[in-house]
């Protein structure tokens, strides 16, 4: 890899800027001085920027307590975006799916395309699991309806897991993501989401983050997540 694209990739600066640090010798490479932008990097090079050692990290991941209010989204004009809340060097990361602007919960951000590519892809069948709070009680018939395929306009949605918590509360598991598909699904049985929070993805849970609060991936969960892809095929 160039040189400068090494330090751009870490956020050390712009391409110019980044160029600008190379001519004005404050870069070195296995402790010797390099003027030049376009140096090719091996695997095994230390690069320094002021003598501070510069690690490439190719992937990031992150799981992400999202609060209600924010955008599944990197930028927008109008409302906060998730992206706002992780402080990453990486200006290339991205969500993994959507929650509704006003749903809670687990979100997985990474610049790892070809993961969030498989995660969504449909023949992957990831499961997700929702908390759920209704406006009304759950009727009997409710896990009839939820565990057999439901036909919606567009789509007809799979078979999902619901289980009751109380008469206005449940958990239901679903392997599709399609638009407001938990809110639809609970119109299908005549009660109205008042409250939605994702508490799991896949073989992530949302453990003690609280509300707003992300961290990074352990190695294992990450090789977790990668598995799963090729489980469900
Ligand atoms: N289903 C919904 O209705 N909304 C979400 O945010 C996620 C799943």
């Amino acid at each position: 890899m160039r040189l400068d694209k090494y330090l751009a990739d870490m956020s050390c600066g712009t391409r110019s800027q980044v160029k600008d640090l190379i001519k004005d010798k404050r870069v070195k490479v296995n402790d010797e001085i390099i003027r030049k932008a376009d140096y090719q990097l091996k695997d095994t090079d230390t690069v320094k920027v002021d003598d501070e050692i510069i690690s490439y990290v190719e992937y990031e991941y992150y799981i992400l307590n999202k609060p209600a209010g924010y955008l599944s989204a990197v930028e927008d004009n109008r409302d906060p975006v998730i992206m706002e809340l992780i402080s990453s060097k990486r200006k290339d990361l991205s969500p993994v799916g959507r929650l509704d602007k006003d749903t809670e919960g687990l979100i997985l951000i990474t610049n790892d395309g070809q993961l969030n590519h498989d995660l969504l892809s449909p023949k992957h069948h990831v499961l997700k699991k929702y908390y759920v709070e209704l406006d009304k009680d759950l009727p009997e018939n409710a896990n009839n309806i939820l565990s057999n395929p439901i036909e919606f306009e567009d789509f007809t949605s799979k078979p999902a897991i619901y289980e009751k918590i109380d008469n206005k509360k449940a958990y239901l598991t679903i392997s599709e993501g399609k638009y407001h598909q938990v809110k639809r699904m609970f119109e299908k049985v005549g009660c109205t989401v008042t409250y939605l929070k994702r508490i799991e993805f896949g073989t992530l849970t949302l453990g003690e983050l609280k509300i707003g609060e992300y961290r990074l991936l352990t190695e294992e969960e990450i090789a977790r997540l990668k598995e799963l892809k090729n489980e469900n095929i």
